[in-house]
């Protein structure tokens, strides 16, 4: 078995002894190359599980290591440098260039000019965003897609294993959306990246995620690949998620069988 990139084992946050854990007794492992969705409803305890991964948060009882290495006995500082994140409401820094906002870690971590300039121009090209026309531009002169972008190049600029990412496309409209889902599960593939991806839109994790862990009142129900959730849900919490996407499908085929018949009743 290779190391899992991420592991938790038996991890909980308590923001307040008098409150209830808002993540109780969480164990996963996130394998090498692996992208998994952490799903569940607002203040299921997802972003409180993301942050305690590079120690935005300390968790209260349990074990989180990185490449099977307790974080606990790694600087936060370098921790955060050597595991990519994109956060929503994390956004570019507004008076940086775009491939100011890339060179971000590369510089803290003391890459030559040269390096992190080419790393900046391959990072854009591979997001489709030419360097010729990008690099130079202030993030208000772009896009909310093309900002999510340069927000993904950014967490990959360091060249990390893994990377954290909350709701990243969540302001995205549909189309856009659909776009930069498509690239970035290409790109993931493509540096073979480990990904731990929150999203509350149990259809973007199963069209992204090769495994899903449904979390609810800071528990983890449920882990495992789409379609074991689907034949085998633990629970009716996780039966009632997975079946979303499933009838949005069928509604869909329903509608167009049905004006395919050239019924509109
Ligand atoms: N700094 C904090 N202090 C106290 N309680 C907090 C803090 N941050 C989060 N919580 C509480 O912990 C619980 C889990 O919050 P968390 O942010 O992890 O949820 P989430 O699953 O990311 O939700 P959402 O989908 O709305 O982003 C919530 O009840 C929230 O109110
Ligand atoms: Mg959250």
């Amino acid at each position: 078995m290779p190391v899992p990139a991420i592991s938790l084992e038996n991890v909980s946050k308590a923001y307040a002894p008098d409150k209830p854990p808002a993540v109780r007794d969480v164990s996963l492992e996130l394998m090498p190359g692996e992208v998994l969705a952490l799903v569940g409803g607002s203040g299921s305890g997802k972003t409180t599980t993301l942050k305690m991964i590079n120690r935005l948060i300390e968790p209260t009882a349990g074990t989180i290591r990185v490449q099977g290495e307790d974080v606990t006995a790694i600087d936060p500082v370098l921790l955060r440098r050597s595991i990519g994140y994109a956060f929503q409401g994390v956004g570019l820094f507004p008076h940086l260039t775009v491939g100011a906002n890339v060179a971000i870690t590369p510089q803290l971590l003391g890459w030559s000019a040269e390096r992190i300039s080419q790393r900046i121009d391959e990072l854009l090209t591979l997001v489709d965003l030419p360097p010729e026309t990008y690099r130079d531009r202030l993030p208000r002169e772009l896009s909310g897609g093309q900002q999510q972008r340069v927000g993904f190049a950014r967490a990959l600029a360091a060249e990390p294993r893994a990377i954290l990412m909350d709701e990243p496309f969540g302001a995205l409209d549909p189309i856009t959306r659909d776009t930069v889902q498509t690239e970035f599960r290409q790109l993931q593939q493509s540096l073979a990246v480990s990904v731990v991806i929150v999203t509350h839109d149990m259809t973007e994790a199963v069209l992204l995620a090769d495994r899903i862990a449904v979390m609810h009142e800071g528990e983890l129900r449920q882990l495992g690949t789409p379609r074991e959730l689907l034949r085998q849900p633990a629970d009716d919490y996780v039966a009632q998620l997975i079946e979303t996407p499933r009838r949005h499908s069928d509604f869909i085929e329903s509608l167009m069988k049905n004006s395919a018949s050239g019924g509109s009743q």
